[in-house]
């Protein structure tokens, strides 16, 4: 294959309760369009049954969006890159056939992509706001459903070395905001209290877990108890303190997850760290991160906002790399609800 042809790929990311449609250019993104389902706010959290049905509505239109605003016509596109998974199988058998119909429609490449593994990659779209990271490097991918430290020694070998025993960070934001009585998701609400809030005033546990693991269950187990008594003795303890339990809890999310980037580094000698996943838009990791670099020597690689969270441009980041190397998914593929990276 010619190294100057133009690849275009359209991506479809469908895995959880964001329908998103992105167009590449090779490594450049020309549109990356993503709808949020609103629905499950009322809720506190994402229906399955609903998400499935809102991709139903959504996907056609997002899809249009992304090749109107990149100005492609569907018969330029040279592959569909779409999520296999892991995520909702609701969810994920919507884009799933999708992609497929499509590509058998215009008689181009079909391409399986791992949600995580782009989550990952999301640091190789062209962005002249973005750098690269350079192999070997570690990843920490913290999202609503996934905690993990992975070690990536190229584009398609990662290997996990740390991982969550029970919840992930971004389940650990959110269930921590639903007790302060914050809506779905709360993660970003965390976020913004946090920053006007004293993150010493209250002191939450750094759960002891072995080697590169994680744990959260406990921390909202005793964030819970705590806002139980709290609230016994004051009724108005959360709105009069919601800066500070805010700020508390995510110094408390921070400082475990720098302890274990800190043992990951000692353990592998890698001090290229790239963060991806949903909770990589958390202001404070994202600080944390900017100073390990000078605190610690480390090269930190933050993706721009709009590549962390849930979107299709990630997905057609890693379909670029594999069509490159002709890495093709047949017409039998089907989604994959539980999916490992390695
Ligand atoms: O990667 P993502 O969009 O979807 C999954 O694959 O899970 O991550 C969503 C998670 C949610 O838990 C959300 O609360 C969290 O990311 N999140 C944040 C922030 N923005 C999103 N958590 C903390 N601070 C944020 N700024
Ligand atoms: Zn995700």
């Amino acid at each position: 294959m010619s190294e100057q042809k133009t690849i275009y790929i359209l991506a479809i990311e469908s895995s959880c309760d964001d329908t998103s449609a992105a167009v590449l250019k090779n490594d450049k993104v020309l549109s990356n369009v993503v709808a949020t389902q609103a629905i499950h706010k009322e809720y506190g959290g994402v229906v399955p049954e609903l998400a499935s049905r809102a991709h139903q509505q959504n996907i056609v239109p997002v899809v249009d969006q992304a090749l109107a605003k990149a100005n492609i016509d569907k018969k330029q596109l040279s592959a569909i890159a779409f999520t296999r998974g892991p995520g909702l199988m609701g969810s994920l058998l919507v884009g799933t056939s999708f992609a497929k119909s499509l590509s058998l429609g215009l008689q181009i490449p079909l391409i399986e992509v791992n949600h995580m593994k782009a989550h990952i990659l999301a640091h190789f779209i062209k962005d002249e706001n973005m750098k690269s990271p350079e192999f070997p490097f570690l990843a920490l991918t913290i999202s609503g459903g996934h905690t993990q430290i992975v070690r990536v020694n190229d584009y398609f070998d990662m290997k996990i070395i740390g991982q969550t025993l029970d919840d992930a960070v971004g389940e650990a934001f959110d269930k921590s905001a639903k007790i302060l009585g914050l809506p779905y998701p709360g993660g970003p609400l965390i976020d913004k209290y946090a920053a006007t809030g004293n993150a010493l005033k209250f002191d939450f546990p750094i759960p002891k877990v072995k080697e590169l693991d994680f744990s959260f269950s406990g921390l909202k187990t005793s964030i819970l108890y705590f806002i139980q008594k709290r609230t016994k003795e004051d009724p108005n303890f959360i709105k009069n303190n919601l800066e500070d339990i805010c700020a508390s809890i995510q110094y408390t999310i921070i400082a475990i997850l720098m302890q274990k980037l800190k043992k990951a580094v000692k353990l592998t000698g890698i001090k290229e760290i790239a963060i991806g996943g949903g909770v990589s838009a958390n202001s404070g990791i994202r600080k944390a991160l900017l100073e390990a670099q000078s605190k610690y020597g480390w090269k930190t690689y933050i993706p721009k906002f709009e590549y962390c969270t849930d979107n299709a441009a990630m997905i057609g980041i890693v379909g670029y790399h594999k069509y490159l190397n002709e890495s093709f998914t047949a017409q039998d593929v089907t989604a994959k609800a539980r999916y490992l990276i390695s």
